[in-house]
């Protein structure tokens, strides 16, 4: 069926869901696990919830429809999710709540068998690949009383137009692309969410201009390897140009141009594919955030090599030192496996080492978690957990003292926030975020909310700068 149509159809089963509930007020309750991706899915999903005629409500005992949009990254997510689904068996039995779980968690066959084994009571299972079939799913739910699956193998089209309800009112997230080839082997999500699909150019501009008129100031363009788009094989053969946009490096200079957006991020890029023409575009877009994440994963070669990561520690570190080069006033943030299988103190002492060189402005550090299908898992030489844990903790240390001495640097500089509203430890004070991710406290006037203000930080706390309002 085509993708148009496809999309008249689940608006029509919306209609019909709407129709069932008439006009009776019902709740929904979402709990979203995971990467910005799947925040975004969320937000599409809430999209098609609230326009079935349900509210949202932070209770799930209240709620009448549960969803929960799984990720599969990291083990600890699993235990989250059975945990939770064990704790909605009662609320079920009692209200009749309507139980929906999706995302990457579904697509892994040993996952859904165990759900339909020890939490039969759930109602939809739904993958990565149909979120956008979720009206006809819960139509066909609510009509039969039946329990569905809806979880298919192959890579789903890229589907547009469906409504989506952001979470926030002054930044938004783009996805511009969807799955991954690269097959890192200690990662799963090639697997779940299937090959690289890029959206068309137009829609993103279109989905941008949109978020630009209605007051939205900052967008994160996402993706699992943004610095690929447009690069995948649905692309190449058509040679794609919209308006001089036929590359990532084309994408970010023609979303710098949309006058009322005043900052854009990304993620992630990885560093094979940092090419010079991303480079030179970060350098020339005023409104593209010098605060780039560029992730590690490890810092040795022999490490990186067993990951698939088509890098060595030398390579990165040029690379850095090339940005760095090109780019005024670049920080960077990375993400860091410790304990990936084979990984020796000597291999851990050269993540260190990086770690040191390039002092990095955030560093989200996982411990390696087996992923069942990954090649990682079957690799002999797994680290003991406890080494692990010892690695990370030091891996913590250095990376707190490097924030700790970072900190100091924005004392006495002038920073540019956008300003998000109240802070939440101290209403009194209001918080923004800096182009580097900082968070800023400052005493302000609230009309200065939703705006780009400039901020002279006069203390800096771990987690938190303190900033003056600077008036021109
Ligand atoms: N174990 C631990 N961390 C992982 N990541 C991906 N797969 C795993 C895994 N199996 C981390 C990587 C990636 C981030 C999103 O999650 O660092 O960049
Ligand atoms: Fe996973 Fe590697 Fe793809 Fe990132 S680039 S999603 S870590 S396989």
């Amino acid at each position: 069926m085509e993708i148009v149509q496809e999309i008249e159809k689940q608006k029509q089963y919306i209609e019909k869901v709407k129709k069932i509930h008439q006009n009776k007020k019902l709740k929904y309750y979402i709990l979203t696990m995971g990467c910005q991706l799947n925040e975004n899915d969320s937000e599409k999903l809430c999209g098609m919830i609230e326009e079935m005629g349900y509210e949202p409500t932070d209770n799930y005992q209240e709620a009448d429809l549960v969803i929960f949009n799984t990720c599969c990254v990291r083990e600890n997510a699993e235990d989250r999710l059975f945990g939770k689904l064990g704790e909605l068996k009662k609320v079920k039995e009692k209200r009749g709540t309507i139980i929906a779980i999706g995302g990457c968690m579904m697509q892994e066959k040993h996952i859904t068998d165990k759900i339909h084994e020890s939490y039969p009571y759930t109602d939809i299972i739904f993958g990565t690949h149909t979120l956008q079939n979720f009206p006809e799913d819960l139509y066909k739910t609510l009509e039969s009383k039946k329990k569905l699956q809806d979880v298919i193998d192959i890579d789903g089209e890229v589907y547009e137009g469906l409504p989506i309800k952001r979470m926030n009112n002054i930044k938004a997230s783009v996805t511009i692309m969807y799955g991954c080839n690269n097959f890192c082997t200690y990662c799963i999500v090639p697997y779940v969410r299937g090959r690289e699909r890029s959206r068309h150019p137009k829609d993103i501009l279109e989905e941008i201009q949109e978020l630009a008129k209605e007051g939205y100031k900052e967008v994160t363009l996402l993706g699992q390897n943004v610095n690929s788009y447009l690069r995948s094989e649905q692309w190449k053969e058509k040679g794609i140009d919209y308006h001089g946009i036929n590359s990532f490096a084309t994408l970010l200079r023609a979303v710098n141009e949309i006058e009322e957006i005043e900052r854009i991020r990304f993620i992630s890029p990885h560093p094979k594919d940092f090419t010079d023409d991303v480079i030179d575009a970060i350098a020339n877009c005023e409104k593209v955030c010098k605060l780039i994440h560029l992730p590690l994963q490890s810092g040795s070669s022999n490490v990186l090599k067993t990951m698939n990561r088509k890098y060595t520690k030398e390579q990165y570190l040029n690379l850095v030192d090339k940005m760095k080069a090109k780019i005024p006033n670049l920080t960077l943030s990375t993400d860091i496996i410790v304990g990936f299988a084979g990984e020796t103190e000597e291999d851990f002492e050269d993540t260190l080492d990086v770690v040191k060189k390039v002092c990095f402005e955030q560093v989200y550090m996982f411990i390696y978690s087996r992923r069942v299908g990954t090649p990682g898992d079957k690799m002999p030489n797994q680290v003991p957990e406890e080494i692990k844990h010892e690695r990370f903790d030091r891996l913590k240390q250095l990376v707190e003292s490097q924030i700790a001495e970072n900190n100091q640097k924005y004392v006495g500089t002038i920073q540019k926030i956008l300003v998000k509203g109240p802070s939440k430890n101290n209403p009194a004070l209001l918080t923004g975020r800096t182009d580097s991710n900082k968070v800023v406290v400052f005493e302000g006037n609230k009309d200065v909310i939703n705006k780009m203000v400039n901020l002279k930080i006069v203390s800096e706390h771990m987690w938190y700068l303190k900033g003056e309002e600077v008036k021109e």
